[in-house]
């Protein structure tokens, strides 16, 4: 039976009626039947009011209140809920058991086993799988912890905070631990694990000197593939305090790696447990970008002890306050750390990829949304990363000085509080003395805005107008928009590349870089400008916009020649292999002759063999766009097939003009020396194999041959897996024996067949169907671990644009049986999965209508969970 959700609003906020001071938490485990006594400290607001507690599917044992049992009468228990009708208008202790089946608990959330080990994941409503409570944000409480499990089953016993008790139960084969967290925290934050574990120890000395006790905890065996994380961790430490001047507070700081999780990972206070595909590494098991993803994830979730756990929010349509806050300073880390350009590349190429398509869809909603059926489906694309834009926007406009002191007051006047981005941007508003009000916009209001921008240069006055316009698109819910606040930033680029000065400038409100576009159109006006430019605009990506700039081909030559932005430089490739390639689908489409123009292909070469670039750079210029990124551009009426061509074409084209150029580059570049995953040697690997990619687009046997050969020859998975990766993903005949050899390989390494799900998944042929069908009967493959499912369903319909849109609709069969079989164990990950449609709109009719079919059967079905439901009907509507 589907559960009616009434959808929650922002509009109705109410402060809760009781206050919860302190959660004393008695866990006594086992697989089937586990006790759970709540002890809770509660205070009336509202004196007299009935309280509410929040659960689901737990079974309530015994109930008391300042330690008497209260008659059957008083109150009234479903699993869902539990209203005590009269409560004392006093403080007063409530004292709850509950009862709870964590083997039976497939969804994940709660407490349930991964390979035999207990772990918990309350965020964002798994604490009421555990006990009755008031589980929201707003309630903040002091919890101790008490866990009892048998020793022999569980030697490992944790929890938030710092462990004060513990030892054997005498008698009994049976041990126990107490751990107390002094800070208080919402339950969202709360996490037990218990179960037989490895152990990497480390230590932390904090900018005052106190020393941290660094625990991180993974199954027996892969205690070595942790190292790389345990130095992620260390970095993270040592960079919040210098960065934002953050210093962590506990005695010990934890991490548990678990292989099936809905997510990446979780911030629990103290204690953060990962999906262990963020943990563990090894040069065997783990790419360049494995690496980065880890670094990635373990800053993220500690850096959320003081943007999420210290100061947390007041409700989750406050989310974006803590994951958009969050991913922004994961992102500055991993910059600082690595290198800052290319950082940005990649996480431009993220949004583009994933929040793009999800503003411009039917699941379109503002980074701060105000209304939702299931708060599961709202750890999206756009809350974390248009959330971080917001943030570094702020910075643009601010200043580095004046989004420091925001930062420093924000953490001053809320610590140990739950609040919103209106306490948020009155920190900056009042450390700066600057109006946000018309920046407060890009919470509330949906879609990608667009800004076109003319220019024209008069050589007598010597003056350069720019003449910018901004539109913002109507999205769900939202027909009309007001203009934002766009910072631009930019540069005139002069004949010899380098930037033109300029004497003044007017209408734009320009500050140094940044023209502060705040109207619907502007014309900024350039004086003393001596030579006709050619503007870069949106420098560094300042804002999450798209921006028609008008730029002829033969400009944009120039700016991905002679940039001084890095980022414009990339822009400028993609932009142009963008046009080239959306006017060869329509060719593909109509039967005509390929357009291609060679001088595109040319200056490609020469960047990828400019010496005095970054290697890391030079590959991200020659990751051509995909299927996707061009689908996204086209916007409408998309066929994957001419997609498909067009790219082959261009491929071709690429590899008949400069492909022997791009083999000799991967030659001397390729070969790194022995395997260190930093940023430099990671570079280099990228510029080979972006190189050899680009060198098959003929299918010469030559440079198939190759590429087999760097596969074989490879003593690292990032090698490994990108020579395999050309070699599924132009479907290739040698691609079989090679991902035979792989799979072989990586026989009893999870982590290692979650790679080659995905390989047999994005090739490209109409096999593939029948061939994933088949995967998911494989021993390697488990109907229960989310990783396999993201590796072979995600890989299908996320990355293999013909197959998971066939003109038969047979991908979209395939996939919404596989959703909804799905729903009934675990409801997020499928839901999650269906999201894989959020552009079906944009396909042409026969597509779209097939697409609209298979959504239409998911809708029909009686018995879906919220999570599915309402990912359903909002992507129909
Ligand atoms: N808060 C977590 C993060 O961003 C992610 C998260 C939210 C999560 N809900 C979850 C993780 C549910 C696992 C399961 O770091
Ligand atoms: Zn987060």
């Amino acid at each position: 039976m589907t559960k009616e959700t009434t959808p929650v609003r922002l509009s109705d906020y109410r402060a809760p009626d009781y206050a919860i001071d302190t959660v004393s938490l008695d866990f006594s485990l086992a697989p089937t039947a586990t006790q759970v006594t709540a002890q809770l400290a509660m205070r009336p607001n509202t004196p007299g009011a009935p309280l509410v507690l929040d659960g689901d599917e737990v079974k309530l044992i015994a109930i008391s209140i300042n330690e008497e049992y209260i008659p059957s009468s008083a109150y009234e228990a479903t699993p869902q809920q539990l209203t005590i009708k009269a409560p004392p208008r006093e403080p007063f202790t409530l004292e709850i058991v509950t009862e709870i089946n964590p083997k039976a608990n497939t969804k994940l959330m709660g407490l349930y086993l991964s390979n035999g080990n207990y772990c918990t994941q309350c965020e964002a409503e798994g604490f009421r799988r555990i006990t009755y409570f008031l589980d929201r944000p707003d309630v903040l409480a002091v919890y101790t912890t008490r866990i009892e499990a048998s020793k022999a089953a569980a030697p490992v016993l944790l929890s938030n905070g710092n462990r004060i008790d513990g030892g054997d139960i005498p008698g009994t084969t049976r041990h126990f631990a107490v751990w107390h967290d002094p800070f208080p925290k919402p339950s969202y934050l709360f996490a037990a694990v218990a179960g037989d574990l490895g152990l990497v120890e480390d230590s932390f000395t904090t900018m005052s000197g106190r020393e941290v006790a660094l625990h991180i905890y993974c199954e027996h065996g892969k205690e070595a593939r942790c190292a790389y994380a345990m130095d992620a961790l260390k970095r993270s430490m040592r960079w919040d305090e210098t960065a934002f001047g953050r210093e962590y507070d506990l005695d010990i700081f934890m991490i548990v790696a678990v292989s099936d999780f809905n997510m990446g990972a979780m911030e629990n206070k103290g204690l953060n447990v990962f999906n262990d595909k963020y943990v563990l590494a090894d040069p065997d098991i783990a790419t360049d970008a494995d690496y980065a993803g880890i670094e990635t994830v373990i800053a993220h979730e500690y850096f959320h002890n003081w943007t999420g756990d210290r100061i947390t929010c007041r409700d989750w349509f406050q989310l974006c306050l803590k994951e958009g806050l969050t991913v922004f300073r994961d992102q500055e880390f991993s910059s600082d750390e690595r290198s800052r350009g290319v950082k940005r590349i990649a996480d431009v190429r993220t949004l583009l990829a994933r929040q793009f398509p999800e503003d411009a869809g039917p699941l379109a909603h503002p980074v701060r949304p105000e209304v939702y059926s299931e708060i599961n489906n709202f750890y999206t694309a756009t809350v974390y990363d248009k959330g971080a834009e917001v943030i570094r926007m702020l910075k643009a406009i601010l200043g580095e000085d004046g989004f420091r002191a925001g930062m420093d007051l924000y953490f001053e006047r809320h610590d140990g509080q739950a609040v919103t981005i209106e306490d948020f941007l009155a920190s900056f508003a009042d450390a700066t003395g600057k109006d946000l009000s018309q920046f407060k916009l890009w919470y509330s209001q949906a879609g990608t805005p667009e800004v076109t921008a003319e220019g024209r240069y008069d050589a007598r006055r010597q003056t350069y107008s720019l003449s910018l316009k901004q539109s913002i698109p109507p999205t769900p819910g939202q027909q009309t928009k007001s203009p934002m606040h766009i910072p631009v930033r930019f540069g005139l680029v002069g004949p010899n590349g380098a930037d033109l000065a300029f004497t003044s400038a007017t209408g734009g409100g320009v500050e140094d870089d940044v023209i502060h576009l705040t109207e619907a159109a502007q014309t900024i006006v350039f004086e003393g400008v001596s030579a006709p430019p050619v503007p870069s605009l949106l420098r560094g990506f300042s804002a999450p916009v798209k921006i028609a700039t008008g730029l002829s081909q033969t400009d944009q030559l120039f700016l991905l020649r002679t940039d001084a932005d890095a980022f414009n430089r990339w822009r400028a490739s993609q932009q142009i292999a963008i046009q080239t390639l959306i006017a060869e689908t329509a060719a593909v489409r109509s039967g005509a002759q390929s357009k291609l123009d060679p001088a595109f292909v040319d200056a490609l070469a020469e960047v990828a063999e400019d010496d005095s670039l970054e290697p890391a750079f030079r590959a991200q210029i020659l990751q051509l766009p995909g299927e996707a990124d061009i689908a996204r551009e086209i916007g409408h009426d998309v066929d994957p097939a001419a997609i498909a061509g067009a790219r082959k074409r261009l491929m071709a084209m690429v590899a008949s003009r400069i492909g022997k150029r791009l083999a000799e580059l991967a030659e001397r570049t390729g070969n790194v020396g022995d395997y260190s995953p930093d940023a430099a040697s990671a570079g280099r690997r990228a510029l080979a194999n972006a190189a050899l990619a680009l060198t098959v687009g003929q299918a010469a046997p030559e440079a198939i041959g190759r590429v087999v050969a760097r596969f074989e020859s490879a003593d690292n998975m990032t090698d490994r897996l990108a020579a395999l990766s050309i070699l599924a993903s132009n479907g290739f005949e040698e691609r079989i024996a090679a991902l035979e050899t792989f799979q072989d390989r990586y026989r009893d390494d999870p982590l290692g067949l979650d790679k080659w799900l995905m390989l047999e998944a994005v090739v490209p042929l109409e096999t593939t169907l029948d061939r994933v069908k088949a995967l998911t009967t494989h021993p390697a493959f488990s109907l229960t671990n989310p990783n396999r499912i993201r590796a072979l369903i995600g890989g299908f319909a996320g990355s293999n644009q013909t197959q998971f849109n066939r003109p038969d609709g047979a991908g979209y069969d395939f996939f919404a049986d596989f959703v909804l079989d799905l729903d009934k164990r675990n409801p997020q990950t499928a839901a999650r999965l269906l999201v894989s449609f959020r552009s079906w709109k944009a396909l042409e009719a026969g597509r779209r209508a097939l697409a609209e079919k298979a959504l239409r059967r998911i809708a029909a079905s009686d018995s879906l969970s919220s999570d599915t439901r309402d990912i359903v009907t909002r992507t129909l509507a």
